[in-house]
């Protein structure tokens, strides 16, 4: 889609096929000039806006700017936690394939994440293996939206139903996707995302948390303020005339134990402008994709190409590729970036030195995320590549898998 990239491939450059990419179009500068202007950079009108919009395009009320997808995960655990009185060592059932943010912030609250190996055709969350690692101390399930493809919810919402879990989403990497026609993020109690560098909406750092509770909402907003009341958030609370007199002697009141994870105006205008643009962005992701999976479909032997199901759509926030046995993941990856496309372990966790530390040699219980971590990478498939792009990536592969059959690389 975009031709504007500033790395197009010349003669002397060697063509750059990074995995994400930011544009910052008219309309976003327009709305940072304007929070420039208006000197307010603290809590305000373009955050309100985007939280506002954000939420209703996912099917739910409220949304809660953080500082990152890994606050709003944080947030969300706790106020949940909080609210329904879960004791140390209670357990959290968490993909054994997903970022380490997922896992970490429910041991950051004293909680025991406890794996669930994922679908070897998705790489999300298997629901069978979910009910099979619920015991009694669950109390909280994270599916995880990996690249833009939402979980298996229905079986998963069903178990959470039969033993009473609550469900956080970790959407951080799938947007404006649905399953079954219901948007991600409307499922569980609330649904976190992340508009990190190279992720679907892109404001630098932030997040966003989501709930269709106004109870828990308020404490989402409090955890992010301090642990403040949630009567006095911004100073636009002063404008509550009726009620000035309480806000005056709640302005400074905290009520709980809070983070400061609060983001700015500037990324409030970057994601509003980003979010209003989505509809060429997310078209630009899904053809690209397309086009990828149809010029890799000769190489099936060895690749193992993305696949969803016909009931959910796919946001596209990467292009996962798992190598079939055989290949080595490390030849592969060094042959793509000598050439300028970059690559990413497919979200490796159970196999991370820290998680090896506190929990043991877990692989061998979890066939599947063995396998990934073996063989799972991923591309960019984001609008600032094109037609040249792709097939540039495809041939790559087809060079590579060419040399391998002659023996050298
Ligand atoms: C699945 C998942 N969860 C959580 C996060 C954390 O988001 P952030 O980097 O904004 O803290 C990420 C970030 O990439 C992610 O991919």
């Amino acid at each position: 889609m975009n031709t504007a990239s500033p790395r197009r491939p010349s003669a002397a450059v060697p063509r750059r096929v990074p995995v994400g990419w930011v544009h910052v179009s008219d309309r976003a500068k327009r709305y940072v000039s304007k929070v420039l202007d208006s000197e307010r950079l603290s809590y305000g009108p373009f955050l309100r806006e985007f939280e506002s919009r954000f939420a209703r395009a996912h099917g739910v009320r409220w949304g809660v700017t953080c500082n990152s997808g890994t606050s709003a995960l944080h947030v969300a655990i706790a106020a949940l936690q909080s609210r329904h009185g879960w004791r140390p060592g209670d357990e959290v059932l968490v993909p054994a394939v997903t970022f380490v943010a997922t896992s970490n912030m429910a041991i950051l609250q004293g909680l025991k994440p406890v794996f669930v190996d994922v679908d070897p055709r998705t790489f999300n969350m298997d629901p069978e293996q979910a009910q099979r690692r619920t015991t009694r101390r669950t109390r909280l399930i994270m599916p995880v939206h990996l690249f833009g493809q939402p979980c298996e919810m229905d079986p998963l919402m069903a178990l959470a139903r039969r033993k009473g879990l609550k469900v956080v989403e970790d959407s951080c990497e799938t947007m404006f996707a649905r399953y079954r026609g219901r948007p991600v993020g409307s499922f569980g109690d609330a649904a976190c995302f992340s508009t990190y560098t190279a992720h679907i909406l892109v404001t630098g750092v932030g997040g966003l948390a989501l709930t269709d509770s106004p109870r828990l909402a308020a404490d989402l907003r409090s955890l992010v303020n301090h642990g403040r009341d949630a009567i006095y958030i911004s100073i636009d609370d002063d404008d509550r005339r009726a009620g000035l007199k309480e806000v005056i002697a709640k302005r400074f009141r905290f009520v709980r134990m809070g983070f400061s994870y609060r983001l700015s105006e500037l990324e409030g205008a970057l994601g509003l402008a980003q979010l209003e643009e989505r509809g060429p962005m997310l078209e630009a992701r899904r053809r690209n994709a397309a086009y990828l999976i149809e010029a890799l479909k000769p190489l099936e032997e060895r690749l193992q190409l993305p696949w969803w199901p016909d009931h959910v759509e796919h946001s596209f926030m990467m292009f996962p590729i798992v190598l079939r046995e055989g290949a080595s993941k490390r030849d592969l990856a060094l042959f793509l970036e000598r050439r300028g496309i970059e690559t990413r372990d497919m979200l490796p966790l159970i196999n991370q030195p820290f998680y090896v530390k506190m929990f043991g040699d877990l692989e061998g219980r979890y066939p599947v995320a063995r396998r990934i971590n073996r063989g799972g990478f991923y591309l960019g498939c984001h609008p600032g590549l094109d037609r040249a792009d792709l097939d540039y990536v495809a041939e790559a592969f087809f060079d590579y898998f060419r040399r391998e059959r002659r023996g050298r690389r």
